[in-house]
């Protein structure tokens, strides 16, 4: 069932129901101010680091769920709503919502009045612009009131959800025409404040949640707005909100619009007051003027139009598949772009509260991201690597506004150093910027302690090779890229986190896992060692490699696929020997992808048992059979529920390694079977099942074990959003960044005879039409630019900045 379309020439999907299966959101922002919102105009927004500038309250575990956030009540002569149905939840005459490319719009219509609000946060802007568009659809004047709502965090959103002996006593506002301003703790230690706006002279307003609501009542029956009447409160500690009433008259047929500002403003310690206790607006002042009119919004909407556009059209496909030209054209992309900019810390289902950048998650987002806006992956390799141990080792997470590793969850993860040299090696590949690799880059955050980039990465790749376990396979520390397969843990004790918990320090537990991704990434490393002219360091490395995939065919294939892991004792996880979990995703994918086994056959074995084994209709799931009970000696995986998350979920994330290792050995029909397996503009009709929205990736499709089967959850910001677009655009439609050119190598489903790729590259743009007549899976036969045959199926930087014609033929 759907609940809603894809409008691809406006690049937005419209909801025509507020009752969808679960809050189908979307993000605002794109620089430093983020915002999310519900197609019921839920959510929240923050500065920067969800954690610690968090501007406005939301409620996990709520009830009902999505239950706050700018709500715009209309009181309609003792009738009142909201345009988004929620929360007040009157029936609606018309509702649509569209989500589009860092904004949303959401229209309702009741009573001869249709409401649109529209949200953004324009570029180089540090807040949310909210216009509320109001028309009179009746024969009848009328005259309504506008009430805002937003209800602000005391900043530190854990703080503000924990310390209420303190919180309940230091809210502040200040009031000023028609402006709300929350600055609570500016009289201490912070240098920022919170407003919140309006274009228009007010009836009266409030600022005190409990004055606004009655202590008894929900954002759906709030006091005032029954009544019809602002009660001008000014907050003093408890819960400070801001709440503007408007009165509006329209005539038949008449339109208005209101501009609101939810903005954040920072200020230089000695400008912070105006007057004694009153804070300094100069900034604020400034920001509200932007948008004092209709048409200041009408211009910073089409500014972020066309710079989304802009950012679209790196790589756009003209396929004969719709759902696969919107998944490759708009939304993949743009998830990814969320992803990197959020990494894992607030959705709907990250509280953005307890995890900030991760090591591994934000080296892997840049790939999917990279070719938008490199100075951006550049900078955030630089953040990344600056957390890095001088052993090479890693922090797991840092937090986006310190730029520190995070304490709390410490290191020990032993994939995480090698991502590094993944999310570089992406990074060069597309711009051809070996500079970066003489940047002089922290360790630990600290400068004195400094190291290039290159040292950094050797430093990662060293970080593999001095701790082998007893089989010559990668230790695997606290756990790999799987967080809940935790081989050193041994956790009995209920409140002890199995990421961070290390009660057995053996140096026993190997993972097959990461010697896939170390022979994977282990060429990128070396080829750069050559490109410094470090030729006995490059011979070194290469004997590094080689001797781990030796290890890895030995001690790491079961059979007839490869193992997952050694565990503590030293006996084998993921092997036929196993009770349960016999057969991992993981290293299937990343040994393959590595070529591992390819030529001894035992890649095509390990695949054909990924297919028998692991898939289902709705993707594959992460290993199988699920653990019945919990393994001390495992940890978290066991802990959850069949069919969920990493105890055989179908985890998104690494479907798509399965993908790209189809396309290693030529098998392009299973490779895109795969990719639209989980693609989710091919799961719309079935969005009842799938709950999700349907133009973004989930983390998680509860596998067959599961009692809700194909339900996914934990949408928006996980690796699989990157993972998909490297699988699709590089893997099967098969356009490769590589150090000196663009390699053409598709790998598609037999029956597609031709697509074109437009990609931009090093500045240059490439039209790249492929033609199949043979109907082959793989293998490019000829390749002419602008008219000229080459050689090899590499495209040449050409340099020029123009626009070059590219025939490729397969067969
Ligand atoms: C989550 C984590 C990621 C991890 C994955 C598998 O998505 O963010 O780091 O690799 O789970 O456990
Ligand atoms: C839980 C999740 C896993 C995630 C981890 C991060 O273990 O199952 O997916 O990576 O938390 O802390």
């Amino acid at each position: 069932m759907k609940y809603g379309f894809f409008d691809d020439a406006n690049q937005e999907y419209v909801i025509h129901t507020p009752q969808t299966p679960y809050p189908w959101i979307n993000y605002l922002g794109n620089e430093r101010f983020f915002g999310l919102i519900s197609n019921t105009g839920g959510g929240y927004a923050f500065y920067r680091d969800a954690r610690l500038r968090r501007l406005t309250r939301y409620r996990y575990n709520n009830i009902p769920v999505d239950n706050g956030g700018r709500y715009f009540y209309i009181y309609d002569d003792g009738d009142y709503w909201t345009p988004g149905w929620m929360p007040v939840k009157r029936e609606l005459e018309q509702y649509e919502c569209r989500h589009g490319l860092g904004y949303t719009s959401i229209m309702g219509e009741r009573r001869g009045i249709r409401a649109t609000q529209l949200a953004f946060v324009p570029l180089s802007f540090d807040g949310e612009v909210h216009q509320v568009k109001l028309q009179n659809t009746s024969l009848q004047t009328k005259k309504i009131k506008l009430f805002s709502f937003v209800e602000f965090c005391l900043w530190n959103a854990y703080d503000d959800m924990t310390n209420f002996q303190r919180n309940l006593n230091t809210g502040e506002v200040e009031i000023q025409d028609s402006v709300i301003y929350h600055k609570t703790e500016y009289r201490e230690r912070r240098n920022h404040y919170a407003f919140f706006s309006a274009n228009r002279p007010l009836a009266g307003y409030d600022t005190d949640c409990e004055a606004f609501l009655g202590l008894y009542n929900g954002l759906d029956q709030p006091q005032t707005i029954t009544a019809g009447q602002a009660s001008n409160s000014i907050a003093s500690g408890w819960s400070p909100i801001g709440s503007h009433c408007i009165e509006i008259t329209l005539e038949p047929g008449e339109e208005t619009s209101c501009n609101f500002v939810l903005g954040y403003v920072e200020n230089p310690e000695e400008e912070k007051w105006e007057s004694p206790g009153i804070i300094n607006k100069k900034r604020a002042h400034a920001m509200i003027a932007q948008f004092a009119d209709e048409t200041d919004v009408e211009r910073a909407l089409s500014e972020l139009r066309s710079y989304w556009n802009d950012l679209l059209s790196k790589y756009t496909l003209q396929s004969h598949d719709d759902k696969l030209n919107r998944m490759v054209n708009i939304w993949n992309p743009y998830q990814c772009m969320v992803t990197f900019n959020l990494s894992r810390s607030a959705s709907y289902f990250e509280s953005g509260i307890g995890r900030g950048m991760g090591f591994r998650d934000s080296n892997q987002d840049l790939l999917g991201f990279v070719h938008q806006i490199p100075e951006r992956a550049r900078e955030r390799i630089i953040d990344i690597a600056s957390t890095q141990f001088e052993n090479g080792g890693a922090y797991h997470q840092y937090q986006p506004l310190t730029k520190k590793g995070n304490h709390e969850v410490g290191g020990g993860f032993n994939d995480d150093p090698l991502w590094l040299i993944v999310g570089t090696s992406a990074y060069i590949k597309e711009t051809g910027d070996f500079g970066i690799l003489d940047e002089q880059v922290p360790f630990d955050g600290n400068v004195d302690r400094a190291a290039s980039l290159f040292e950094h990465l050797k430093r990662s790749f060293y970080h593999v090779v001095d701790n082998l376990g007893p089989h010559g396979l990668p230790l695997i520390g606290r756990a790999d890229w799987n967080d809940c397969l935790n081989l050193n843990c041994f956790s009995a004790t209920p409140d002890e986190s199995y990421q961070t918990t290390q009660n057995l320090e053996g140096r026993i537990a190997e993972s097959v896992f990461i010697a896939g991704l170390f022979v994977y990434t282990g060429p990128d490393f070396i080829e750069l060692c050559k490109r410094r002219g470090l030729n006995e360091e490059a011979a070194t490395a290469q004997a590094h490699v080689d001797r781990m995939r030796t290890a890895t065919l030995e001690h790491g294939f079961d059979g007839e696929w490869f193992l997952r892991a050694y565990d503590h004792y030293g006996n084998k996880i993921g092997s036929k020997d196993c009770e349960e979990g016999q057969i991992f995703i993981e290293p299937q994918g990343f040994c393959v992808m590595a070529g591992i086994g390819v030529k001894e056959g035992l890649a095509h074995k390990a695949l054909d048992s990924t297919r028998d084994r692991l898939e289902t209709p709705y993707g594959i799931v992460l290993q199988h059979p699920p653990y019945s009970r919990y393994y001390m000696n495992l940890g978290e995986i066991s802990s959850y529920p069949p069919g969920y998350k990493e105890n055989a979920g179908i985890f998104c994330h690494n479907n798509p390694w399965i993908m790209m290792a189809e396309a290693v050995i030529g098998r392009g029909d299973r490779a895109f079977e795969l990719y639209s397996k989980i693609a989710p503009a091919y799961l719309e009709d079935i969005s009842d099942i799938h709950r999700t929205e349907p133009y973004v990736y989930a983390q998680m499709i509860a596998g067959k074990d599961a009692v809700r089967e194909g339900e996914a959850k934990n949408s928006w910001l996980t690796g699989t959003a990157a993972w998909n677009f490297i699988a699709i655009t590089q893997s099967i439609l098969g356009i490769q960044p590589e150090w000196d050119g663009l390699r053409i190598d598709p790998c598609i489903p037999k029956s597609w005879g031709e697509f074109t790729v437009t990609r931009v590259f090093r500045g240059d743009t490439y039209v790249i039409h492929i033609t199949n007549p043979q109907h082959v899976s793989k293998g490019v036969a000829t390749v002419t630019v602008d008219g000229t045959v080459l050689t090899n199926n590499i495209l040449p930087v050409a340099g020029d900045g123009t626009i070059h014609q590219v025939k490729v033929l397969l067969g």
